[in-house]
């Protein structure tokens, strides 16, 4: 985030804070629980936001050199993404072109082969089928033609974005918009490693485990004996990119650049800015790193999801040593998640498939529900939520 701009929104945030105001979406809406529920609506999710849109499937720092690979399984698709001999991001489906077995089933590690458990047919790094055993045995057979699928992969301002179709158009440029794109370039993101992960399997709609992400509302009850003592709840500044947004939480130690030239200010002291990429991430960048959350649809149930938490660090923190304390940090933020917000989330879920309660309310101090619901709902054709002054 350009300096300037750090500085006009950690004021907006002050001044929010000494008026006891905060950001408003300029009415209310309500909001069908039926879209958490609805195993049609579920599976035009999955078709048109999952399979059918590009994923961001790491940072740069998830490949950190020629030869590292990380696996993908969250899709329908197996994806195995790799860094090539020469530094290239690329993608591939993980499935061996004999029989299809599944190629590599490691998360994340280096190779310079991926040899088929079945058969030992072997692959490369940029997906040539380099060994096959008893080839006099098996037959003639033309190796250009049974390389690894490949699947269209880009790395832009520390993303890797892979799209699940063959030869499908990708664009991130073009998916982020000029300004979201400047935004994310400055925070340098390629300067981050990968320090953990997290997987959580809920019972509860993806789309739920995003709302958690949309409002500060809830930091002082849901949160009072963990974030709250960290964030000011209940102010924030909300921006949107297109389909995308983003959120700035206030920072209790907003307070101290009260005393801190302006020149001095830095928008991690005083807010944890949140960035909604279309359709199911939240990138967290903050002092220490960032926290990257990914929510994916259960294939079967939409009730149900899995959420992936990963913790990167500032490669200069990475360097020097000993992060144990870092790791720490990182996990009790995760476990907040986990104990925290989803609990709300799975409940929820458990009233929405009750069928009792038709809507529920997203106030004037909640609009980035307002935006999600409403842009996903574009994307699919679905009449936006109604703007009220009032819910009667
Ligand atoms: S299925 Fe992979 S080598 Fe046979
Ligand atoms: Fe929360």
């Amino acid at each position: 985030m350009e300096h300037n701009e750090q500085i006009s929104q950690i004021k907006t945030l002050m001044a929010r804070l000494d008026s006891g105001t905060n950001v408003d979406a300029g009415g209310l809406v309500r909001n069908p629980t039926s879209v958490y529920v609805d195993p049609e609506l579920a599976a035009r999710e999955r078709a048109e936001f999952f399979d059918g849109h590009p994923q961001l499937v790491g940072l740069s720092g998830d490949l950190p050199g020629p030869g590292s690979f990380l696996t993908i399984d969250d899709l329908g698709v197996p994806i195995l993404a790799t860094r090539d001999a020469g530094g290239r991001f690329r993608a591939f489906v993980n499935a061996c072109r004999h029989r299809g077995v599944v190629l590599e089933r490691r998360s994340r590690g280096t190779a310079r082969r991926f040899t088929c458990e079945f058969h030992s047919w072997a692959y490369d790094g940029e997906g040539t089928l380099v060994g096959l055993p008893k080839e006099d045995h098996f037959g003639d057979i033309d190796r250009d033609l049974h390389a690894l699928v490949e699947l269209p992969a880009e790395e832009r301002h520390g993303l890797l974005v892979v799209h699940p179709q063959v030869g499908a158009e990708l664009d991130v440029g073009a998916l982020l918009g000029d300004e979201l794109a400047s935004e994310l370039a400055s925070w340098d993101l390629g300067r981050l490693t990968h320090l953990g992960a997290d997987r959580y399997d809920v019972a509860c709609n993806w789309k739920l485990a995003m709302d958690t992400f949309g409002e500060t509302y809830h930091f002082n009850s849901l949160h009072a004996d963990t974030l709250a003592s960290v964030f000011h709840g209940n102010v924030q500044c909300y921006d949107t990119y297109g389909r995308h947004h983003r959120m700035l939480l206030c920072r209790r130690d907003i307070d101290l650049l009260r005393q801190v030239p302006e020149s001095d200010w830095n928008i991690t002291i005083a807010a944890l800015p949140v960035y909604w990429l279309f359709p199911n991430v939240q990138l967290m960048p903050n002092q220490a790193g960032l926290y990257l959350v990914r929510a994916y649809p259960d294939p079967h149930e939409p009730g149900r999801h899995v959420s992936r938490i990963t913790f990167y660090l500032w490669s200069e923190l990475a360097d020097r040593g000993d992060l144990r304390g870092f790791e720490q940090l990182a996990q009790g933020f995760a476990e907040i998640i986990r104990d925290e917000d989803y609990r709300a989330s799975a409940s929820q879920q458990t009233t929405a498939a009750s069928r009792r309660i038709e809507h529920v309310v997203f106030g004037r101090n909640e609009p980035a529900l307002h935006h999600y619901h409403n842009t996903y709902r574009a994307a699919l054709g679905m009449e936006p939520l109604e703007l009220l002054d009032k819910v009667g």
